[in-house]
C-alpha cells in the first residue's frame, strides 16, 4: 500500500528552501514530502516532521538522518517539539498537507473508507479520544445533523442523523459498511459524480479528529515561529479548509481600517502596511497528468503565503 505525494514538485518549490534553513513538515504521513524537503536541506539544515498517527511515526523512525526529528503528535502543539531556540520566528517554512493519508483510508480496520468494511473508528490517532461509533452512539440527532452540515456541507443531513440515531436505539452501528446501508436509504437523490456517503464520512471524520480546531490552531500560531520571508504553504482537499485558509490569508493580507477619501501621508501608509503579516503568493492545482496518475489529487489546493 502506497502514498503518492500530492503537488508535490510544487508544494517543494513554494517553499523556497534555504539550504541551512529550519523547516517543518506538519503531517509527515507515509514521508514523501519530508524526504523532498531533504533532499533540498543542506548540512545544517533541520527539518522537524510532525504526525499524530503512532504508524505514520514507526514509519517516520526509520529514516536516520541527523538533520530529521519526527514528532508524534498534533501539529497544533508544534512548539512542544522546537528546540527552545526556535520558538521566536526562527522557521522558514511550514508544510501542511491535511487530510488522511492513501495509507490510512486503504486500511479497512481504521475505518475511514466507506468502500471497504471495517470498524467505524476514524481516528488518526487511535490511541486517544473515542471512535467514531461511540460518537454516533451516544450524540443526540441534532448533534448529528449539525456536525453532518457544517463538516460535510450534506444536504440530507437531517434525514441521515435521524435514520442513524433510530438504528442505533435498535442496534449499533459498528461498521463502515453499515453506515454506509443507512446513509444509502436516507437519500432521495443519488449524484452520479459522487458516492452517497462522501460527504457524511468527511463530517464524522472531521469531527472525530477535531481537524478544524487544529488548522485554526496552527495558521494562528504560525505568526508566531515564522521568520520573515518564510513561507506558509498548505495543501487542502475540501472546502471548509480552504474558506479556512483562504479567510485567514485575507485578514492578515488586507491593510484594516485605512481611512477613506482623506489626504494620507507617507509615514501613515507606512504605519498601516506595517500590519499587513502576510503576502499571499499564489494557490496552484494539480495538472491534469497528475490528476490521471493519482485520482486522489483531484480535489487538491495548494495556497501558499509569505510572511512580511
Ligand atoms: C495527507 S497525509 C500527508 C502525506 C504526506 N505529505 C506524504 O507525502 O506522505 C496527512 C497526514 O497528516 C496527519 N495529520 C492530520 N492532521 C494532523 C494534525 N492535526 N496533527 C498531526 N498530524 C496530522 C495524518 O495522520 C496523516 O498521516
Amino acid at each position: 500500500m502506497i502514498h503518492i505525494p500530492v503537488l508535490l514538485k510544487e508544494a517543494i518549490n513554494s517553499l523556497k528552501i534555504k539550504k541551512n534553513g529550519t523547516y517543518i513538515d506538519g503531517t509527515f504521513g507515509c514521508g514523501g514530502h519530508s524526504l523532498e524537503i531533504l533532499k533540498n536541506l543542506g548540512n545544517l539544515g533541520k527539518l522537524y516532521a510532525i504526525d499524530r498517527d503512532p504508524y505514520a511515526i514507526k514509519k517516520g523512525k526509520k529514516i536516520v538522518d541527523k538533520r530529521f526529528s519526527i514528532n508524534y503528535g498534533n501539529f497544533s502543539d508544534i512548539k512542544k517539539y522546537l528546540n527552545k531556540n526556535n520558538h521566536k520566528k526562527c522557521i522558514n517554512g511550514i508544510l501542511l498537507d491535511l487530510g488522511v493519508s492513501s495509507v490510512q483510508i486503504n486500511t479497512a480496520k481504521r475505518g475511514f473508507s466507506f468502500m471497504k468494511d471495517g470498524p467505524l473508528d476514524m481516528r488518526m490517532n487511535d490511541k486517544i479520544g473515542i471512535p467514531a461509533w461511540k460518537w454516533l452512539k451516544k450524540a443526540n440527532q441534532k448533534e448529528i445533523e449539525y456536525v453532518l452540515q457544517n463538516f460535510g456541507e450534506e444536504k440530507y443531513a437531517k434525514k441521515i442523523s435521524f435514520s442513524i440515531v433510530e438504528r442505533n436505539k435498535k442496534k449499533v452501528i459498528m461498521r463502515t459498511l453499515d453506515l454506509v446501508e443507512i446513509i444509502k436509504k436516507s437519500i432521495p437523490r443519488k449524484n452520479k459524480f459522487k458516492h452517497p456517503a462522501t460527504r457524511t464520512f468527511q463530517a464524522i471524520r472531521i469531527y472525530i479528529n477535531q481537524e478544524i480546531d487544529e488548522l485554526k490552531k496552527i495558521l494562528d500560531m504560525s505568526l508566531k515561529i515564522l521568520k520573515k520571508k518564510s513561507r506558509l504553504v498548505i495543501i487542502s482537499f475540501h472546502s471548509i479548509e480552504g474558506r479556512i485558509i483562504k479567510d485567514f490569508f485575507k485578514k492578515n493580507s488586507n491593510i484594516k481600517n485605512i481611512p477613506k477619501g482623506l489626504p494620507i501621508t507617507e509615514k501613515q501608509i507606512k504605519k498601516y502596511n506595517n500590519k499587513k503579516k502576510i503576502k499571499i503568493i499564489k494557490k496552484i492545482k494539480p495538472s491534469k497528468i497528475e490528476i490521471k496518475k493519482n485520482p486522489r489529487s483531484r480535489s487538491a489546493i495548494l495556497r501558499i503565503a509569505e510572511i512580511l
